[in-house]
């Protein structure tokens, strides 16, 4: 298997009034819409868990923590993410970067940036310089929806 493998993931979430936004592990304040969701909604962790599942031929998050069980419900996708972060070292490989892109009408989250950036780092065990985080909006197509797009560098370690 080659030293370096590129991982992918995608995620979207409904968004409604009165639910909490959550976003690469961080809580976005005042956020007048959030995800509808069996766990948390945090699409960000979501597409970066996939991303590192998918560099290794690994499958889904589905797989690991079905949204059909209610063992599930209100998850910390925090601890989605560790597992999956787990199964990538237990084969030797480690996260080298992420490019991350939120595309969401509102609320503008530009300064969130650092934040979202040093939270996702901090979970992978990265300097933040190694995350890149970009904000788009839909131009009003999607207004009620979220949807974070990812890729991530993997290599082998010693
Ligand atoms: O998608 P668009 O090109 O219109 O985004 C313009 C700017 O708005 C970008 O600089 C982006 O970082 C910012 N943005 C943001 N929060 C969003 C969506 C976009 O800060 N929710
Ligand atoms: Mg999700």
């Amino acid at each position: 298997m080659s030293s370096v493998r590129i991982g992918y993931g995608e995620d979207a979430h409904r968004l409604e009034a009165g639910r909490e936004l959550w976003l690469g592990g961080l809580k976005v304040p005042d956020a007048p819409v959030g995800a509808v969701a069996h766990s948390d909604g945090d699409a960000v962790l979501h597409a970066v868990a996939d991303a590192l599942l998918s560099g290794l031929a690994l499958g889904d998050i589905g797989q690991y923590f079905p949204d059909t069980d209610p063992a599930h419900a209100g998850l910390d996708s925090r601890v989605i993410l560790r597992r999956c972060l787990e199964l990538v070292q237990e084969r030797g490989y480690l996260p080298q970067n992420v490019a991350l892109v939120v595309t969401l009408d509102r609320p503008k989250l530009g300064p969130l940036r650092q934040q979202i950036a040093q939270s996702v780092a901090a979970l992978l065990a990265l300097d933040e310089g190694a995350v890149g985080v970009s904000f788009k909006t839909s131009e009003g197509l999607a207004p009620a929806h979220v949807q974070v797009r990812v890729t991530v560098l993997l290599a082998a370690h010693d």
